[in-house]
């Protein structure tokens, strides 16, 4: 696995539903429209659905919802737990992560909220090309998550946190792996994606990415 980020989410397991409703102000804009930007994801899925980063499992229960066949895969086992008692018994939830994942057969698309940022932008580039190898010709990835529109956006963003003693965002935001939209789509492009890029806040952007082509360049 990548950077390990388990025993964090372990601890905000208990409080991370409160998180995502706004309650904590440093992180109020990043998790501003949750609701309508899971809903955004959830509205573009079919088929079998493989989601990473599972976390307390509000994604996955908008998608079970749709009637969706969704398979989970989560590293944390605190935050599996969480799920497992909001989510139906017979869910399938694996422990895993975004690159090292039990074999889940075929896959119509994959999905992830607030979560690929775990990965470095080499182990995201990386994990694009695995799931261009499992998705079939028009599979789709549809991840939310922050995404700064340049470099310079993430240094201002950084500046503005420090300058309002957000000290825990500042630390994230200069401690995890957040990308830029020209990488990103340099990585899909690279692994074979269509992509379409839509802001959703100050920090979120939903990237919905089709695959195109079976040769990767
Ligand atoms: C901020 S929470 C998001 C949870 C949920 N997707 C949501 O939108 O509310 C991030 C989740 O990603 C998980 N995570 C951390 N590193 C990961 C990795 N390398 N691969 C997959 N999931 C990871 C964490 O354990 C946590 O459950």
């Amino acid at each position: 696995m990548s950077k390990d980020f388990t025993k964090l989410f372990d601890i905000w397991s208990d409080t991370y539903d409160e998180t995502v409703m706004g309650t904590d102000p440093q992180y109020k804009q990043a998790f501003e429209h949750y609701d309508e930007i899971l809903h955004a994801v959830a509205e573009q899925a079919e088929g079998h659905v493989l989601e990473f980063g599972v976390g307390t499992g509000n994604l996955t229960k908008k998608l079970l919802d749709k009637g969706l066949n969704v398979t989970g895969v989560e590293p944390s086992s605190k935050m599996i737990k969480k799920a497992k008692s909001k989510l139906p018994a017979n869910f399938r939830l694996l422990k895993g992560d975004f690159m090292q994942f039990p074999s889940v057969g075929h896959v119509d698309t994959i999905v992830s909220t607030y979560a690929f940022h775990h990965l470095t932008d080499k182990e995201k580039a990386v994990a694009l090309q695995t799931y261009a190898e499992l998705l079939p010709l028009n599979g789709k990835l549809v991840f939310a998550d922050t995404i700064f529109q340049s470099a310079q956006a993430k240094k201002e963003m950084i500046e503005i946190a420090k300058k309002n003693n957000f000290d825990r965002l500042a630390t994230d935001l200069e401690t995890e792996f957040y990308t830029t939209s020209a990488e990103l789509i340099n990585m899909c492009k690279t692994a074979g994606f269509d992509f379409t890029l839509i802001p959703k806040n100050t920090f979120v952007q939903l990237l919905i990415a089709k695959k195109v082509s079976t040769d990767q360049t």
